[in-house]
């Protein structure tokens, strides 16, 4: 059986592994920011193609903090929201903004993508399957502040009563990259598809792994797993001695 690996190269096989393992081969049902449709090359069109600047007469005009839709109407949604924010002026005309629009700072793109995220919560139906592509920024001047989208996006959609069921990373071929004189960050050539499920929350305690007490366990209580010659297992109960390595680790 082919194989299907959480790193691609091409949206096109990101999309086809994605229906193939979470919608049951079928497309996907919503496509609220469908642009060009450059997704659907190879790949079946959604049944609702919809933008804020619809580029088509066969595409609708929505907000898709705002649909159309009634709530728990829809099978499955993929959502790809510009993801570059600029407040210098000289930037705002380069290739990729005006390709895919941006957001002037951090804030405002991080408010689109929690409106857009309760929209989709409330759209979706049980076990419906959100595929939300994002990608991490680092700011080019100063400090260089490391903006980590990825992670806020799953502690908003999980907040929101989303489940993240997996991550693949999409690394791009082709890169448009500036020249600099020194670099102070690594070069983003790779975007992450979030696999997001309006699903029951999943009890990790079923598996062992119990948060509160800052206790974790293998799934399978019977397989130790060793480190620095401490386990980290348990067969049942968190003793002191069991949760000490971990405590110390995560204090670093
Ligand atoms: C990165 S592009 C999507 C590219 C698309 N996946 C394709 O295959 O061509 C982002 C799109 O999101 C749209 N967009 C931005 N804000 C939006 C909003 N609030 N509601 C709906 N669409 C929005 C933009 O108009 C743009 O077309």
């Amino acid at each position: 059986m082919e194989q299907i690996l959480s790193v691609t190269y091409s949206n096109d096989e990101s999309l086809k592994s994605i229906s193939k393992i979470f919608l049951k081969g079928e497309p996907f049902e919503l496509d609220p920011t469908y642009s060009k449709g450059v997704f659907y090359k190879n790949f079946p069109k959604p049944k609702y193609k919809s933008d804020l600047i619809p580029q088509d007469k066969d595409i609708l005009k929505m907000d898709c903090r705002e649909l159309n839709f009634e709530s728990s109407s829809i099978k499955s949604i993929i959502f790809d929201p510009p993801f570059l924010f600029r407040n210098q002026k000289s930037n705002n005309n380069d290739k990729m903004c005006v390709r895919f629009s941006y957001f002037k700072n951090f804030k405002e793109l991080l408010n689109m993508y929690e409106s857009s995220l309760k929209e989709f919560y409330r759209v979706l139906e049980k076990n419906g399957i959100l595929a939300f592509k994002c990608q991490d920024m680092t700011g080019g001047s100063g400090s260089r502040p490391f903006f980590n989208t990825h992670s806020k996006i799953i502690e908003m959609a999980e907040e929101k009563g989303f489940v993240l069921k997996d991550i693949q990373i999409l690394v791009t071929k082709r890169k448009i990259i500036r020249k600099a004189k020194e670099q102070g960050c690594f070069r983003k050539v790779h975007s992450y598809f979030l696999i997001f499920k309006k699903q029951k929350k999943h009890n990790y305690k079923d598996s062992g792994f119990n948060d509160s007490e800052n206790t974790v366990f293998t799934e399978n209580n019977n397989q130790q797993e060793s480190n620095g010659g401490r386990s980290l297992t348990s067969n049942n109960t968190s003793s002191p001695a069991d949760t000490s390595y971990f405590n110390e680790e995560t204090k670093k």
